[in-house]
């Protein structure tokens, strides 16, 4: 997940990203992201939908599948890497 990778750069001050419970529940680790299959859809897992919209502005009748572009917030918790990527902290 991408949270596990960059714990240590967040850990040395390196990175600002905002985290509390690690285990994708909390909404503190709001990224934005561009990456190789930005512009596509992107399907959210449940979990992650339920914290977006309880932290993140997701509206609660959004659908699971979305567009992916660098304006979704997404939460570090969920984001498993497959590809590089640029975050973009809040
Ligand atoms: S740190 Fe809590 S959801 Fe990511």
């Amino acid at each position: 997940m991408l949270i596990s990778s960059v714990r240590s750069l967040v850990s040395d001050g390196k990175l600002q990203l905002a985290w509390r419970c690690g285990q994708g529940t909390c909404g503190a680790c709001k990224v934005r992201l561009e990456h190789a299959g930005s512009g596509g859809m992107v399907t959210l897992g449940g979990k992650e939908k339920n914290v977006m919209i309880r932290h993140a502005g997701l509206a609660a009748d959004s659908p699971l599948t979305i567009p992916d572009t660098p304006e979704l917030v997404r939460l570090a918790c969920h984001i498993q890497i497959k590809s590089d990527l640029t975050i973009y902290v809040k």
